[in-house]
């Protein structure tokens, strides 16, 4: 039997995902909880053809020229800022990631985020723990309304849109904008498009669903708190640094804006000593958009049926760089 080839996994992923590769490839999994330094990442994908990686794994060119066999990099994420694709793209490599299975499981909890914030769950709940429910008043723990407000979709991709969907349940106006107007989910959802001025001075709600990159890098800061105005929220399940997380804080502190929820922040996992931490007015999750048991299980059968393609040749289902096979 020739020998099979070998692949690197960065974590313990879901065990039908590591089923699949095991069928295939000879497999050297990371067991620990915190991921492996680059240099050992290095070290591991010597001889490797396959390595699947996490968002918390910078692979770029030197990392990937530690592997001369190496054809495919497996994101187990559908955000792949962690990877340097041009790099990939020029070492020939393919790079995968898991769009579409986690889109509704993502927006859910972006839609819990902004309910948490809108409605003081997180807040009226420490109330409760720490006894200080004596009576019903009038005048407690007194929220917003989501039904019948104004949200504003910072891209309107997959998850954009399911974020829609949920809105109009709610009896929203729902305002979006992105590079481009899409006049089939303008249809479909009832949205409108705007220039992000506009739908930052329109909305309660501002939630964030784009990718990040050059141009969105702190897209929104100091300016576009001020024009959000004091009675609005906003909710970042996106990446951290599309926020401005000093302007963000000042905001909050400042009651520029009224609250903001957060599944993802400038730097992950957040420094204990970050100020926003002492602010009542955000919520704050561990980057776990697309963390159901059900969706963990999809994006890992997914991330294995991408590195396993790219091992034996075959198009990647889900391909951030199809140019790199030509
Ligand atoms: C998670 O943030 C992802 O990109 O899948
Ligand atoms: C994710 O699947 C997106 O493209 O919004």
């Amino acid at each position: 039997m020739s020998s099979r080839p070998k692949v690197f996994i960065s974590r313990m992923i879901p065990q039908v995902g590591l089923d699949m590769v095991a069928e295939v490839a000879e497999m050297d999994v990371w067991p620990e909880q915190m991921p492996p330094a680059k240099s050992v990442i290095m070290e591991r994908i010597a001889d490797c053809e396959g390595l699947l990686s996490l968002l918390t794994d910078e692979v770029d060119g030197a990392l990937m020229d530690a592997a001369p066999k190496l054809k495919v990099v497996s994101n187990y994420a559908v955000g792949f800022n962690n990877i340097d694709v041009d790099a990939a793209t020029a070492r020939g490599v393919l790079v995968g990631n898991t769009p579409g299975v986690l889109t509704g499981t993502t927006a859910d909890l972006a839609w819990s985020l902004l309910m948490s914030i809108a409605r003081r769950i997180v807040e009226g709940d420490k109330y409760v723990r720490a006894r200080q429910w004596k009576t019903w008043e009038p005048q407690l723990l007194l929220g917003s309304d989501v039904y019948e407000a104004t949200i504003g979709i910072i891209g309107f991709g997959r998850i954009g849109q399911a974020m829609a969907r949920r809105a109009a349940g709610f009896d929203m106006r729902i305002v979006y904008t992105d590079i481009e107007r899409n006049v089939e989910a303008e249809k479909e959802t009832g949205a409108e498009f705007m220039q992000l001025d506009d739908l930052l001075r329109a909305s309660d709600f501002v939630t964030i669903h784009t990718l990040l990159n050059d141009d969105t890098f702190h897209l929104i800061g100091a300016r576009e708190f001020e024009l959000m105005g004091p009675d609005s929220y906003l909710i970042n399940s996106s990446r951290g640094p599309v926020v401005d997380e000093t302007a963000l804080y000042e905001a909050l502190k400042n009651e520029t804006i009224r609250g903001a929820a957060l599944d993802v922040t400038e730097e992950e996992p957040i420094p204990d000593d970050s100020p926003l931490l002492e602010l009542d007015n955000v919520v704050i999750v561990p980057h776990i958009g697309s963390a159901s048991r059900q969706t963990r299980n999809k994006m890992a059968r997914m991330a294995a049926a991408n590195l396993i393609a790219g091992i034996t040749g075959e198009p990647l289902p889900n391909c951030v760089n199809p140019e790199a096979a030509s």
